[in-house]
């Protein structure tokens, strides 16, 4: 007897449908498993057979042979142990209920249990784009699923009750839909900018950087606020809309990285460690595709702390996706892209010893050594930073004293501001931010007058900038501009962004 039942395979992202087809036939007792199933899919056969034995059902023994098709698709992940079992149960009659139209997702225990499995979140929104709407999942996947409109997702404890709810032996109710509240996000970030005392530039620049999609570099001593003010950045960007929420939940939902609440609603805030590999930074690896850190931070940010401890190759690695944002990881069986829009955030010391540039303390380093100490970061990646800032340290006056700093709500109302006039003018452009305007629309919308020429000009002759660092000038002007609702570029905006590029100007 010949049964079909539909799961679906995840590449990158997207979900792809998958018949697993099982004929039982008389013959020399055997159980086999083709079409393409990794090693964790084969370990599933085992798992399967348990968990039905256990769930008071009956194991065939005969000539078992399960097909996973298409064949061409890597079948990947622990997902299959549910579809497999249902499949085996129909095959031998145990099951004579219509399963068509039924995505089955879930990993068994060895007890017949439905264990949570990860990418439930990306598979229901393909699945549902592809006319999918029933679905049976793992009560663990129940608060992830909620979010998906116009489906009816069933989340089952263990295959017993699959059983139960597939013949009518029991009745259960789908999933109750969740609307995405943005409220939700407004509760937790631990940190605030009214906690940073002083660092008014700093500040600034972030507010600048934040408003306008640019990338930032702090520069300053150890224990000035660094990490604190990049911690500091998620709560001052605009809220996540469900679409941004929904397209990095998917990221975090195949990473097996979501909480309980199923759905990440805050701006994600990355930190690898210096020592990552440009795989967990990237994505990739050998028997299953990680999507890696720099996509995790997708439409949140990446914080490279201590910037010139990375490796030159990791930081190289970086550049396409900052350019592209998006990652294309090549394997057999072709190529898989992941989303990779994240804004970057990076600290250094300004020198080995950490004191240079500062008003308290003294370097101790000489030039040698300080240009030695810069030159690990490289040109072109510093070129994608259209920020440069130089923190230093704060009197005790500033630290302990009365006044009073401003809240990241405060800060962030005008983030969202400076975005809506980005987004009206933006309109008709492939852009959304003034960080990614190319050539075209700087001419369009960064007309300069004479006296902003002039001032750019001296800027660019005094400190002998690159193509670039003027480019990167005027974008980081027009989004001042923006900030104060200017619709002219105004000299006093081209100085102020000028300011902000300290490591082209350094005369070191
Ligand atoms: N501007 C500041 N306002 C308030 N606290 C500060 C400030 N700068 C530093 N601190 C305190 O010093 C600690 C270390 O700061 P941190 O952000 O880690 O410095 P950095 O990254 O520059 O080395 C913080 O946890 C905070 O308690
Ligand atoms: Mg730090
Ligand atoms: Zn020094």
């Amino acid at each position: 007897m010949l049964s079909e039942i539909t799961s679906f395979a995840l590449c990158g992202l997207e979900g792809v449908p998958v018949e697993v087809e099982t004929d039982i036939n008389k013959g020399v007792v055997s159980y086999d498993l083709v079409g393409l199933p990794d090693t964790a899919v084969k370990e599933s056969k085992e798992r399967v057979r348990s968990a039905i034995k256990n769930s008071a059902l009956y194991f065939p023994v005969n000539k078992i042979t399960i097909n996973l098709a298409p064949a061409d698709i890597k079948k990947e992940g622990s997902h299959y142990d549910l579809p497999l079992a249902v499949s085996i149960l129909k095959a031998s009659d145990q099951l004579t209920a219509d399963t068509d139209g039924i995505v089955f997702l879930g990993e068994l225990a060895l007890d017949g249990a439905l264990r949570a499995v990860t990418g439930i979140l990306p598979i229901l929104i393909s699945a549902k784009a592809k006319g999918f709407t029933r679905f049976i999942v793992p009560k663990g996947n129940a608060n992830e699923a909620s979010y998906i409109e116009g489906t009816e997702v069933y989340a089952l404890e263990s295959l017993r009750e699959a059983v139960d709810f597939l013949s009518g032996e029991k009745l259960f109710k789908p999933v109750e839909h969740r609307n995405f509240k943005v409220t939700q996000s407004l509760r937790s970030y631990n940190y605030d900018m009214s906690l940073v005392r002083g660092q008014k530039v700093a500040k600034r620049a972030m507010e600048i950087a934040v408003a306008g999609g640019h990338n930032i570099l702090l520069a300053g001593p150890p224990g000035t606020g660094k990490t604190m003010l990049a911690r500091c950045i998620p709560t001052i960007m605009p809220d996540m809309t469900f679409e941004e929420a929904l397209e990095v939940t998917k990221i975090h939902s195949i990473s097996g990285e979501l909480s309980e609440e199923g759905i990440v609603s805050l701006r994600p805030f990355r930190t690898p460690h210096h020592t990552a590999t440009t795989v967990s930074l990237c994505g990739g690896g050998n028997v299953k595709i990680h999507a890696g850190e720099i996509s995790k931070a997708h439409k949140g940010v990446l914080f490279l702390d201590e910037l010139p401890e990375y490796t030159r190759r990791t930081l190289e690695s970086l550049r396409q996706p900052l350019e592209d944002r998006v990652i294309t990881i090549a394997r057999a069986g072709g190529a898989v892209t992941f989303p990779a829009e994240f804004m970057l955030c990076a600290s250094m010391n300004p020198c080995p010893c950490g004191n240079y540039g500062s008003s308290y303390l003294t370097c101790t380093c000489t030039p040698a050594q300080i240009h030695k100490y810069r030159n690990k970061i490289s040109g072109p990646l510093l070129d994608r930073i259209d920020l440069q800032v130089e923190v230093d340290g704060i009197n005790y006056e500033d630290l302990t004293g009365e006044s009073k700093e401003e809240t990241s709500t405060q800060v962030k109302e005008r983030v969202e501001r400076a975005r809506a006039i980005q987004r009206e003018r933006f309109k008709e452009d492939n852009v959304t931010v003034n960080a990614n305007m190319g050539e075209k629309q700087i001419k369009k919308y960064c007309k300069l007058s004479r006296e902003c020429e002039e001032v750019l000009r001296n800027a660019f002759e005094t400190f002998h900038l690159s193509a670039r660092a003027r480019a990167r000038i005027i974008k980081v002007a027009r989004t001042i501009a923006d900030l104060s609702w200017s619709e002219e570029i105004t000299p006093e905006h081209i100085l102020e962004a000028a300011s902000y590029r300290s490591y082209d100007t350094s005369s070191l």
